[in-house]
């Protein structure tokens, strides 16, 4: 397995792979690799000839108080994961060669997808992740780019910037991978103690809770809402952030899902202690 810490060698190899008619599976990462992760890269695996996965904890899509300092890194145990797995190449820049002195150059996705949602408390934080993404697709030149659905409202921003900007890449959703007490898999779960960790599985107790409505009939997503809240609120340690039920292409609020053809996403960010976790489940109606 190559390993690519700089911009240039990285781009000249996935260049010498594609004419030699090789595809590329690419998957962004900020490295503190989980199972969620893995799946990923087990899906890249199947699909195209080489697997890139790049590691890089990208300043630009941290606010001010945000936690880059504190993001969890361990380079040298996310390159022996990977070594496991079938990845030809790690991208693993620095952020002086990311973004060189005088760096000026943005990318965003404007208008209410991304103001909304993690948006809303995290102004330019999708600003962040969409530069840095059209980075590494110039740089990696992925055939197909994987993204967690965990993450759901920056897949759909990046769908967004691949549709409306002719990107050539392929984007797929691969599924949220989740411990079997039922909490989402993040790097950020790190942060949890062991009580805390007990309390976060608030999260998707609620979006079952929700799922069951749902199935049993529900169509007014503010009694979805309702519901969600209430589970949540019953947790002590827990407190909401938002509980939004959104279209599952422009993340348009939904009223009722009688109106709704397709996936409807409900999505919750909830902070226990300081931490701030994020979950979802995307509903067929
Ligand atoms: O989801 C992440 O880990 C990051 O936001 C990404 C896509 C690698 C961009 O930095």
């Amino acid at each position: 397995m190559l390993v690519f810490e700089n911009v240039r060698e990285m781009q000249k190899w996935s260049l010498d792979q594609k004419k030699a008619g090789k595809t590329i599976g690419l998957v962004p990462t900020m490295g503190y690799l989980h199972a969620g992760h893995l799946a990923l890269v087990k899906e890249a695996a199947k699909a195209s000839d080489i697997v890139v996965v790049s590691i890089f904890v990208n300043p630009m899509q941290f606010g001010q108080g945000e936690d880059f300092e504190e993001y969890p890194r361990d380079i040298s145990r996310d390159i022996s994961l990977l070594k496991a797995e079938n990845v030809a190449a790690v991208f693993a820049p620095s952020a002086r060669d990311m973004y060189p002195v005088g760096y000026s150059t943005f990318l965003e996705v404007t208008g209410e997808m991304t103001n909304k949602l993690c948006g809303k408390k995290r102004p330019g934080h999708f600003k962040g992740v969409t530069t840095v993404v059209s980075k590494l697709f110039n740089i990696c030149i992925p055939d197909v780019a994987y993204f967690g659905q965990k993450d759901i409202q920056q897949v759909i921003v990046i769908e967004k910037m691949v549709k409306e900007l002719n990107f050539s890449v392929k984007i797929e959703r691969v599924p949220i991978v989740r411990e079997a007490s039922g909490l989402a898999m993040s790097s950020r779960n790190v942060y949890l103690d062991e009580v805390q960790k007990e309390a976060a599985l608030v999260l998707y107790k609620a979006l079952q809770y929700a799922e069951k409505l749902i199935n049993g009939g529900e169509k007014d997503t503010a009694v979805l809402s309702k519901g969600i809240e209430s589970i949540v609120k019953a947790e002590k340690l827990a407190i909401i952030d938002y509980i939004e039920i959104v279209d599952d292409v422009d993340l348009a609020n939904v009223a009722n899902l009688s109106n709704i053809k397709g996936s409807v996403v409900i999505a919750l960010a909830v902070k226990i202690g300081s931490t701030r976790l994020i979950d979802n489940l995307v509903v067929e109606v």
